[in-house]
């Protein structure tokens, strides 16, 4: 299946906010009823803060004019506090940030009959082909065996254990993908 792919930016957050919302409210609803870190007040703040940063893009997947799934991201700043929380000693020059060296992939959903088609491969492609980090990093939870195997699938490598320096927040896999060559 291919759906029709609509690119965003900052200047477009506020038109998108809304139909952002009730899809991740549709595909976290289970979550939401019992995991506060994934509330959908929390969820709507990150998305404000998300959407607001200098590099922001999302791309939205359509079905016959209906929103079936989502991605977004931003550029890593430098000392960006993505990488605070990483429990695995690694190289410094793994986590050093230039401010344009790392798009950090936040959040990619799709709706449940939407699944298993593709769509979740075409978002993620389409959000990073339009990219120019020579890298892009993810964080996967660690109680989610099945979407990490999926991003390895797609090429993304696994650097360590990371638990956001936020209240609730779950342990991660944090992972790396090379743009270049992607
Ligand atoms: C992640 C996602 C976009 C992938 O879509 P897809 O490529 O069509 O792949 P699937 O939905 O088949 O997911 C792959 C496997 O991971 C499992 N999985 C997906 N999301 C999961 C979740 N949130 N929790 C636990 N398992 C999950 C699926 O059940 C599936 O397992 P199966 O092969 O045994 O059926 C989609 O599953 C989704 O929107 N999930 C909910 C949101 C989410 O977890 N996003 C990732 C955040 S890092």
């Amino acid at each position: 299946m291919t759906v029709t792919i609509r690119h965003c930016t900052t200047d477009q957050a506020a038109e998108v906010r809304a139909t952002l919302l009730e899809v991740y409210a549709e595909v976290y609803a289970d979550a939401i009823k019992d995991d506060p870190f994934a509330g959908v007040d929390r969820f709507a703040n990150g998305l404000d803060n998300w959407s607001a940063r200098p590099g922001w893009s999302c791309v939205i997947g359509y079905d016959d004019g209906q929103a079936v799934g989502y991605a977004y991201g931003a550029v890593l700043p430098p000392n960006a506090r993505w990488w605070g929380g990483l429990l695995t000693e690694t190289d410094e020059d793994l986590v050093r940030e230039t401010g344009s060296r790392t798009y950090a992939l936040s959040e990619l959903m799709v709706r449940v009959p939407w699944r298993k088609t593709g769509t979740a491969r075409q978002l993620h492609d389409a959000l990073l082909a339009e990219r120019t980090e020579e890298r892009a990093t993810l964080l996967v939870r660690q109680s989610h065996p099945k979407v990490h195997a999926l991003y390895e699938s797609w090429g993304w490598r696994t650097i360590g254990d990371l638990r956001p320096r936020i209240e609730h927040a779950p342990l991660m896999h944090a992972m790396l993908l090379d743009l270049a060559q992607h």
